[in-house]
């Protein structure tokens, strides 16, 4: 069957290649329309299995490219054969070993599809990629991951669903050595004083907190064609409204699917500014996205698709004191809005732009496309050749 849809791919393509009249824009659209600027960066590769480090050079937005993650040839391959869990002396071929132990530049795969359940939070550290393509990869019923103090970490296609909270424990850190945690909330990812953090590819649901956050002071973080779905609180942008540091927070939050059955925070934002683009939004309970503490954000060309009854408005904002002046700016540019979806705007001010940088823009398509940008978000299944 993705044999014959590759086939049945190839040949409108080359059938557009070919086509006297065609132009280049006409074949970039075709494209564009099956695939968003990061999957068509790679997954158009046949020989993506043999060329897996290729993804590291597809980021967009603000985590830049993630070259750093494969330069200077001194890259370990780690493959994860083994799913039991050893949160203080973990076994070579386990999950842990190779985010945890290795301080050398890894990248990780999984030999056979597996449900790992970790028996405290994982410490992803430095220079560290989890690459569950071609492999089934649960993380589920207990603890998740964690990405505390790190830079530079690429999580791709990875199932984190039923995450619990974990009272304090002993536990290998990122550095490898065994410390003491406190008490962690049951997020699917937590991002702790983290920073150039990649998250793509992802099915994130059904967690005892929230599904991703970001906090500490983290930032230059991307979060991209995941799929967020049966979570009251999804997305927590900013750590509390003390946490003055988390104003130098810069998220890109593109080609994501949200919903169904989420309630609310996609993302909730504190302080910093967020550029949220080509999202699916399908449906929300509370709000979708909304902040405290004069965040920043341009909302452009997403989908926002109210529920049939219910809240219509897409924002929300704290109540505040109006009398301190608090000051939001909250933008929205090109949404589209269905089943009467509406976003309170800050009045006047200015859009905030993103100010990438050559290697971290990218073009935000038509709303309109926003159903085929996100087609494949979440894990795409990788059979053989195709991904
Ligand atoms: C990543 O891109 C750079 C610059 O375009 C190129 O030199 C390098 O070979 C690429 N690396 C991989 C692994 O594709
Ligand atoms: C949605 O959020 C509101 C406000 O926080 C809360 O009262 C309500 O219980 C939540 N609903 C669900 C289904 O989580
Ligand atoms: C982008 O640059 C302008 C001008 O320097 C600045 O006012 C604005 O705050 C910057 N935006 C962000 C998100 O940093």
């Amino acid at each position: 069957m993705a044999t014959i849809l590759w086939h049945f791919v190839l040949v409108i393509v080359i059938a557009t290649l070919f086509t006297p009249n065609s132009t280049c824009a006409k074949k970039s659209k075709i494209i564009g329309m099956k695939m968003n600027m990061i999957d068509q960066c790679w997954r158009w590769n046949r020989q993506w299995r043999s060329q897996r480090a290729q993804l590291a050079n597809c980021s967009i937005g603000y985590a830049g490219k993630m070259i750093n993650n494969i330069a200077n040839n001194n890259l370990i391959y780690y493959q994860v054969t083994d799913p039991t869990d050893d949160p203080i002396n973990p076994k070579l071929g386990t999950l842990r070993y190779g985010a945890s132990m290795i301080q050398q530049k890894v990248w990780i795969t999984f030999k056979t599809d597996m449900q790992i359940t970790l028996s405290k939070p994982l410490l992803i550290s430095s220079f560290t990629t989890i690459d569950g393509r071609g492999s089934n990869v649960h993380i589920a019923h207990n603890a998740c991951f964690m990405i505390f103090k790190p830079t530079n970490v690429i999580i791709h296609n990875i199932r984190i669903h039923h995450c619990k909270s974990q009272g304090p424990g002993m536990v290998v850190g990122p550095n490898g050595k065994v410390i003491s945690l406190g008490q962690v909330d049951g997020d699917a990812i937590r991002l702790v004083t983290a920073s150039k953090i990649w998250i793509d590819h992802n099915t994130l649901h059904d967690c005892e907190d929230g599904l991703l956050d970001v906090t500490r002071g983290s930032t230059d973080v991307t979060i991209s064609n995941n799929w967020f779905r049966n979570q009251d609180k999804v997305m927590l942008l900013g750590h509390d409204d003390g946490y003055i540091r988390d104003q130098n927070m810069k998220v890109t939050v593109v080609y994501n699917h949200f919903g169904p059955n989420c309630n609310q925070s996609m993302p909730r934002i504190r302080h910093g500014y967020a550029h949220v683009a080509n999202n699916l939004y399908q449906g929300w309970m509370q709000y979708a996205i909304g902040g405290s503490k004069e965040p920043s954000l341009k909302s452009q060309s997403n989908l926002f698709i109210a529920p049939k009854s219910g809240n219509k408005e897409v924002t929300w904002r704290e109540s505040s004191n109006e009398e301190n002046g608090d000051r939001w700016e909250f933008h929205s540019v090109g949404d589209v809005f269905e089943n009467e979806a509406c976003f309170t705007a800050t009045k006047g001010g200015r859009v905030p732009k993103p100010n990438y940088s050559e290697e971290q823009r990218f073009n935000v398509l038509d709303a309109k496309s926003v159903r085929f940008l996100t087609k494949s978000s979440g894990v795409p299944r990788c059979k053989r050749a195709i991904c």
